[in-house]
């Protein structure tokens, strides 16, 4: 069929918002008609480097609709459901996924390569092959999946605001819930409030944080962090480290989490001064492959068994969170609609990824 995309055609280029030919799905695969798409940084990553990939590729990875076909051999999922696509698949089977850490499912392992599980691909544009970003590629109406990177959903919540727990939602909750393993009581700093850190200040004040000190440069997010639960804002970690210093009277954080929009070795030592004794720096912003250095004090990590981890997904169970924070929406404890700065047609896409860049959005969201 012949559906629209935003196909990244270079490295440093535009997004291309135009026809393209989509194959049905095959065996494992679902065809889904999208109903939004949010703009996650990770994307932008596509375009300056910081993500190496194949190009040409059609972009997005937090997106929800409906399935309009299924492969031979699909039996989780049927014409008409609802569902969310989660930025990493997760086949139930592999090392990880059997002890329950869906997120590093091997399945995933490729998913920012650009092709179909099975190396083939399904999109295809002036006369070559198209990958899809995450193995998804929601900067499209229609897009061709695997059923392991889909979770089925209620009937009747709404679509674009599931789109969202796709990647940024589960990503911020998850780093501060799961990742931070933070609990009643603590004290966690969030560096970065866009849709990934905003995310981790709502699980932060979920989890039932004492203190929760959003830190950004902007003014505006610093504003909306404290109307998704922050107590404390900072535009540095400098000006952090005095506030979580006095609030705590000395003790320090439990957490710091960082959700900026690149990761950068000189934002670890900051991070580790946030934190008190066994505290903990939760790495989810994504760092380019080249940067491999990082300055920190070796000391301080031994003496005060400070530890520093990885988070993917939030260290997420796609199947298992993303119907229980739609839930938590349902009750009121978690905010979805707030997180939305601006909607965007397709064709306005990188007007949308320019108010990323500029400090103007939460998160921006393309409607279909
Ligand atoms: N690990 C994962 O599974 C995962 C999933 C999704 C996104 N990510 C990554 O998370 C990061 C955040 O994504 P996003 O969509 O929220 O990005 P975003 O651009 O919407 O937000 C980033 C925020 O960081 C702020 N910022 C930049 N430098 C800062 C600094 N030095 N101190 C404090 N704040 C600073 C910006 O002002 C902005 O508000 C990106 O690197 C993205 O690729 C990781
Ligand atoms: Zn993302
Ligand atoms: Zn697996």
């Amino acid at each position: 069929m012949k559906t629209t995309a935003a196909v990244l055609w270079e490295l440093g280029g535009k997004w291309e918002v135009e026809e393209v030919e989509l194959d049905g799905p095959r065996a494992g695969e679902v065809l889904v008609e999208l109903a939004a798409s949010g703009l996650c940084h990770s994307d932008e990553h596509l375009v300056t480097g910081d993500l190496p990939i194949a190009y040409p590729m059609v972009g997005g990875h937090e997106g929800a609709g409906r399935v309009v076909e299924v492969g031979p051999g699909v039996t989780e999922v049927e014409v008409g459901d609802p569902v969310v696509m989660t930025f990493l698949p997760s086949c139930g089977r592999c090392s990880c996924c059997v002890r329950g850490y869906t997120a590093l499912c091997d399945d995933g392992a490729g998913a920012t390569l650009g092709p179909q599980l099975d190396g083939t691909y399904r999109f295809h544009a002036r006369g070559e092959d198209v990958g899809q970003m995450c193995l998804l590629g929601t900067f499209a109406k229609h897009t061709v999946v695997p059923v392991k990177s889909v979770v089925k959903i209620d009937e009747g919540f709404p679509l674009h605001l599931a789109a969202l727990v796709g990647c940024g939602v589960t990503t911020g909750f998850g780093s501060a819930v799961r990742s931070a393993d933070l609990r009643a009581g603590d004290t966690a700093v969030v560096v970065g409030i866009g849709g990934i850190g905003a995310n981790a200040v709502q699980g932060a004040r979920i989890a039932g944080c004492r203190y929760v000190v959003a830190v950004d440069p902007v003014e505006f997010k610093r504003e909306k962090a404290l109307e998704l639960g922050a107590t404390h804002v900072a535009a540095s970690t400098d000006e952090a480290w005095n506030t979580v210093s006095s609030i705590t009277r000395g003790q320090l954080a439990d957490a710091a989490i960082l959700t900026t929009g690149v990761a950068d070795g000189d934002q670890l030592q900051p991070a580790l001064q946030l934190v008190g004794k066994r505290g903990r720096v939760v790495v989810t912003a994504l760092g380019h492959p080249g940067e491999e250095t990082v300055s920190m004090s070796l000391l301080e990590l031994t003496l005060y068994e400070k530890q520093v981890r990885g988070a993917l997904f939030g260290s997420s169970n796609g199947q298992h969170d993303v119907p229980r924070l739609l839930e938590m929406h349902n009750l009121g404890q978690l905010k979805l609609q707030e997180l939305i700065t601006r909607e965007y047609s397709l064709e306005e896409i990188n007007t949308g990824y320019q108010d990323m860049r500029e400090g103007r959005n939460i998160r921006g969201l393309v409607r279909y």
